[in-house]
């Protein structure tokens, strides 16, 4: 990787997967330019060059697009967190929708149907949970540690004090934690809503021997008058420290949990935006409804969040997740409610799913599948050849969906139904279900 302080005066053509402007520079290669809008002429530092293409900076814009805003996010400059708070939140899901689909035609080579859009109810507060981190701030001082998100494509920190996009309770969380944060170090912190109006802090810092550190200790001692905090999971190495209740609400993770008060180990993955969370989990539903089968795997189940919603609707399901934690909440929430046809098993896929299926496992009419942002590549390759009716896929990262879709398709399936899910407002991201049948 070189960089050039050179400046170069590009169009910017359209949006690449990632949420940067994309140009071409004068020697043909494409260039990647955060913050800026397809229909813009941009002047750029180039911060990257790679063989096939390059990174730039906006510098000076000569032709701005009739799109363009103030952000209301002050920290959107620096922060890497968010890639859209300058566009109407109409026109940031109109580009993500075409990349997504542009993804999935031209790496996929597929043909799609019409997709629908859901959107989000609102673009900010929506996130239950937020990574942040925390780290000396060289430009600012470089004895005093801070917390706050990294800057796009690098490890230096961008002190947050209100990230916009995040639930009020865990903003007051990180507010009132952040003097007992003072002796951790470099750390990371997880802070997620426990139930509607306190968080569990999970923090995993760089260094941890000995003690607890003397700022944690302190807070401990007076957690009791902190009402925005629950508890507090510390973890190193070879020790970990919990202070008061690091357990949240079930419903917090899993859309319709058939038990409201049953408590969930910190930690587990679960969806970041609820009320989209809820319309992923009725679609994932209606769609296996529609298809009227019986008998479902479920490949990356995670807690059950998925497979909550479906008790109504079919008689059997295996779930397949690596993470015990959650297999053990799922089975415990299955046995807590009666659901005996809904087995989960702790099983690690990466190999594909073939292997972990025994006995009455082996005849489902329907999968479903919600792998992580790398994509189900071995667990596709089988379901080329599985006996099941439908696939019903859901995905965070279209890209390795457009991959496995391929997959799929050369193997005789068909993408009958596509829905975009606006999960990650201001944000790339995009969620993805297809549902496919032969
Ligand atoms: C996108 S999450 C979906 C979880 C669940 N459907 C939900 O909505 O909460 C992906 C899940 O895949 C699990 N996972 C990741 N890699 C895995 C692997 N190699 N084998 C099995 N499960 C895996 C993660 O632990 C996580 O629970």
């Amino acid at each position: 990787m070189a960089t050039s302080s050179e400046t170069h005066v590009v169009d910017i053509e359209s949006m690449a997967h990632g949420g940067t402007g994309v140009g071409t520079l004068e020697t043909g290669r494409s260039v990647f330019v955060p913050r800026t809008i397809p229909g813009e002429r941009v002047e750029i530092e180039i911060t990257e060059e790679h063989t096939n293409y390059a990174r730039g900076r906006p510098i000076e814009w000569i032709e701005t697009s009739e799109d363009r805003i103030e952000p209301d996010c002050p920290y959107f400059e620096q922060c890497g967190g968010c890639q859209f708070w300058h566009m109407p939140r109409e026109r940031e899901l109109e580009l993500k929708v075409e990349t997504a689909v542009d993804n999935l035609e031209h790496i996929g080579n597929l043909e799609l149907p019409e997709p629908e859009v859901v959107e989000a109810p609102d673009d900010r507060r929506y996130r239950s949970r937020i990574e942040m981190h925390r780290r000396r701030t060289p430009e600012i001082d470089r004895t005093e540690w801070s917390t706050g998100f990294f800057e796009a494509e690098s490890h230096d920190l961008v002190p947050i004090d209100d990230c916009l996009v995040a639930t009020e309770p865990l903003n007051e969380a990180r507010a009132d934690l952040e003097t007992a944060l003072e002796d951790v170090g470099d750390a990371d912190i997880l802070f997620e809503t426990a139930d509607d109006s306190s968080v569990v802090v999970t923090i995993v810092p760089d260094q941890w021997t000995g003690d607890p550190p003397p700022s944690l200790r302190e807070f401990a001692a007076d957690l009791e008058t902190v009402e925005s905090v629950r508890g507090v999971r510390v973890i190193g190495d070879d020790r970990e420290w919990v202070i008061g209740d690091d357990s949240v609400d079930g419903s917090q993770v899993i859309a319709d949990s058939p038990v409201e008060t049953i408590r969930f180990p910190a930690g587990l993955f679960r969806q970041a935006n609820p009320a989209i969370n809820r319309q992923l989990t009725d679609h994932v539903r209606e769609a296996v409804e529609q298809q009227g089968g019986d008998h479902v795997l479920e490949l990356f189940c995670g807690a059950g969040n998925l497979s909550f919603a479906l008790r109504d609707t079919v008689d059997q399901l295996v779930g397949f997740e690596q993470t015990s934690a959650a297999v053990e909440m799922a089975s415990t929430l299955a046995s807590f409610v009666q659901l005996e046809g809904f087995r989960f098993v702790e099983a690690d896929l990466s190999d594909g799913y073939r292997d972990w299926l025994v006995g009455d496992d082996l005849g489902f009419d329907t999968v479903v599948l919600d792998p992580p942002r790398s994509g189900a590549s071995f667990v596709c390759e089988e379901l080329v050849d599985a006996d099941a009716s439908t696939i019903v896929y859901v995905s965070c990262e279209p890209p390795a969906l457009a991959r496995d879709l391929e997959t799929l398709a050369e193997g005789g399936w068909t993408v009958r139904e596509l829905t975009f899910f606006d999960m990650f407002p201001r944000t790339y991201h995009l969620e993805a279900l297809t549902i496919l049948t032969r």
